[in-house]
């Protein structure tokens, strides 16, 4: 077709293809591009709630071997918005070069944990995996805000980060969002009211001395407190704590809906300038007294990415268990960091 032909009297002589700072014609809609590294059972979920949310179109990258398998489910995802009907262009690849100019890259590239490992046991076959996503992100998706999943998340995403020389604004760890709703769903299942309605907040890392704040728990404004006993907090506590390898336990390998439900929460939030208050690891360097160390505080996700971070009063016993965490998260970080 002739350039102008078919095209809305406005539109003729515009660009057909609104390059991202494209041409000089007048703005066109942009559809966003979310690049998923990992086709696995997160990065399968997080395709189909992205589609259905219209979020952007989606690109599901995984290694070679694995490409057929991308492709297939990024086909039945495609189905599927003709069955639902959403609008989405999903590819399934294993070439970066799909992946260039992403606004978004969620990253869950690695192994998950078989019943029995810490999430620190994936350090070894998780680290080489980071470091070529983190190459193929910096030269194809150099503008990207970018949330990685893959575990032991605090460490992943510091690698990631040191890796690429990306802004702190626009690398995160997904966490937080994900403990906060298991901690707000034992909650709820107490007090037997609507996880609806229980606000909570776990900060610290992804690991088994995360830190469940409880000064920060409310159901619709009543604290926690007031309607759950100490014994059953602290069980509480103790199962969020464990939460993720509840799961592993069931079910021989890790949880994906949650996960991809609390990574799209916070892609969203940066798509749409929602500015949500949200936990997330990132990068501190001096909040919470804390210095070139990823680990979970709440922050404030908008169209600039990370655009605060939120530095709660905090009881001595949080502060504590916090200080608990961070060396947790201190020793696997060395770790990466001393791995050549
Ligand atoms: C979990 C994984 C995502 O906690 O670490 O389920």
């Amino acid at each position: 077709m002739a350039p102008g032909e078919f095209l809305p009297h406005a539109l003729a002589g515009a660009p057909l293809v609104s390059g991202r700072g494209g041409g000089k014609g007048p703005p066109m809609a942009n559809r966003k591009k979310i690049a998923l590294i990992g086709a696995g059972n997160i990065g399968g979920e997080l395709a189909a709630l992205v589609a259905r949310k219209e979020l952007g179109d989606v690109v599901l990258f995984d290694i070679p071997q694995k490409t057929d398998f991308a492709k297939g489910k990024a086909l039945d995802l495609e189905q599927n918005g003709a069955v639902l009907g959403y609008d989405a262009s999903i590819k399934g690849t294993s070439s970066w070069a799909d992946c260039a100019g992403a606004d978004v890259l969620i990253v869950t590239a690695g192994i998950p944990r078989k019943p029995g490992q810490s999430r620190d046991d994936l350090v070894a076959t998780n680290l080489p995996i980071i470091r070529s996503v983190a190459d193929g992100a910096k030269e194809h998706c150099p503008d990207a805000l970018v949330i990685v999943i893959s575990n032991p998340i605090d460490a992943m995403v510091y690698e990631f980060k040191r890796r690429t020389g990306f802004p702190r604004e626009r690398v995160l760890g997904m966490a937080g969002v994900l403990d906060s709703a298991r901690f707000q769903l034992f909650l709820a299942r107490e007090a037997n009211v609507s996880v609806k309605d229980v606000r909570a907040m776990v900060l610290g890392g992804h690991g088994d001395d995360m830190v469940p704040v409880l000064s920060a728990c409310t159901i619709n404004g009543v604290r926690a407190t007031e309607l759950i006993s100490k014994d059953k907090l602290e069980a509480i506590v103790a199962r969020t704590r464990k939460g993720g390898g509840e799961i592993v336990g069931l079910m021989g390998t890790s949880a994906y809906y949650a996960p991809a439900s609390s990574a799209v929460a916070m892609a969203e939030s940066f798509l749409l300038d929602q500015k949500r208050l949200l936990p997330a690891a990132v990068y501190l360097d001096g909040e919470y007294g804390y210095k070139d160390l990823y680990m979970g505080v709440p922050v404030v996700i908008g169209g600039k990415g990370v655009e605060k971070i939120v530095e709660l009063p905090l009881t001595a016993e949080e502060k504590e268990m916090l200080a608990k965490s961070a060396k947790s998260v201190q020793g696997i970080t060395d770790v990466v960091k001393a791995a050549s």
